[in-house]
């Protein structure tokens, strides 16, 4: 058994670094979040709708309710953010949809809707925070593309388009924004969210999808936010464009 992530090891790894994460409300941007939180970051965490605001109230946490997808409610997302903590160091973009619809039965709409999300929206957001990022002196961008960016299962055409989008649009601009920023893509396989869970039975996660794992079980939000801390601190200094799976050994054989 692999010891279990926890948000212990994260203390003092981003301290005076300001970061915007998108999805923050939930699964792995809210666990992002959290992990940044405790790693002595602050922390603007961006989502289109909060049922819960859970870190109103911690002192270094900014919420922030904008749809990635319109230009404008980002633009003002970014100016509070900036405006509150003077500047900002690093994005992560974690905010996103899945679809699992068969290739010749998803509408046009729902196809359009998914791509605008998850690639069009990730470039919105990168492009608002480009200014700041530049003025930064070490930023950094983490994108969350998937495991169906590099190998794609079927009734996931549309997801597995934006997802592989989002990894070639990381790949490009880290060579256009080097040196100044550092631009860092992850993919997860199969983590405990709601996003997973409103996909998968109990039953169908444990007999059909943990045993495509080389470590045989699904992941855990914490471990994907353990990825992108290591991506967003000093430890990554010289790293960047990479593609980095964490996926419990799903893509490597
Ligand atoms: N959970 C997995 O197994 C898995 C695997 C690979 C990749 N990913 C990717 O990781 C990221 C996070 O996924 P998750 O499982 O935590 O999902 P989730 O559904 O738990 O959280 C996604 C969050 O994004 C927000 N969001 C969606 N559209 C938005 C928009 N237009 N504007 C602002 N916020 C928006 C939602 O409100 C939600 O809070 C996604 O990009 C997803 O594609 C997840």
């Amino acid at each position: 058994m692999q010891p279990e992530a926890s948000n212990a090891s994260a203390q003092g790894r981003l301290i005076g670094r300001r970061i915007l994460v998108t999805g923050a409300a939930s699964g792995i941007g809210r666990a992002i979040a959290e992990l940044f939180l405790a790693a002595g970051a602050s922390v603007a965490m961006l989502d289109r709708q909060w049922s819960v605001t859970p870190h109103q109230e911690h002192p270094r946490a900014l919420v922030l309710e904008a749809d990635i997808t319109d230009g404008e409610s980002v633009d003002a997302a970014v100016f509070r953010a900036v405006g509150m903590f003077g500047g900002l160091d690093g994005l992560v973009n974690a905010a996103g949809i899945s679809n699992t619809d068969w290739a010749d039965q998803v509408t046009l709409d729902d196809w359009r809707k998914v791509l605008d999300v998850n690639l069009t929206g990730t470039f919105i957001v990168c492009r608002a925070c480009l200014p700041h990022l530049r003025a930064a002196p070490a930023a950094t961008i983490v994108n969350l593309s998937s495991g169906q960016g590099l190998q794609p299962f079927s009734r996931r055409s549309a997801y597995a388009a934006s997802k592989a989008g989002v990894i070639a649009f990381s790949k490009s601009i880290a060579m256009e924004w080097a040196p100044e920023i550092r631009v860092n893509t992850i993919c997860p396989g199969a983590v405990d969210t709601p996003m997973v869970r409103a996909g998968y039975s109990e039953d169908s996660l444990r007999d059909q999808v943990a045993p495509r794992y080389a470590l045989g079980r699904i992941g855990a939000p914490i471990e994907i936010a353990q990825a992108a801390l290591y991506l967003t601190s000093a430890e990554a200094s010289f790293v960047t464009g990479i593609v980095l799976a964490v996926d419990g050994g799903r893509s490597y054989h």
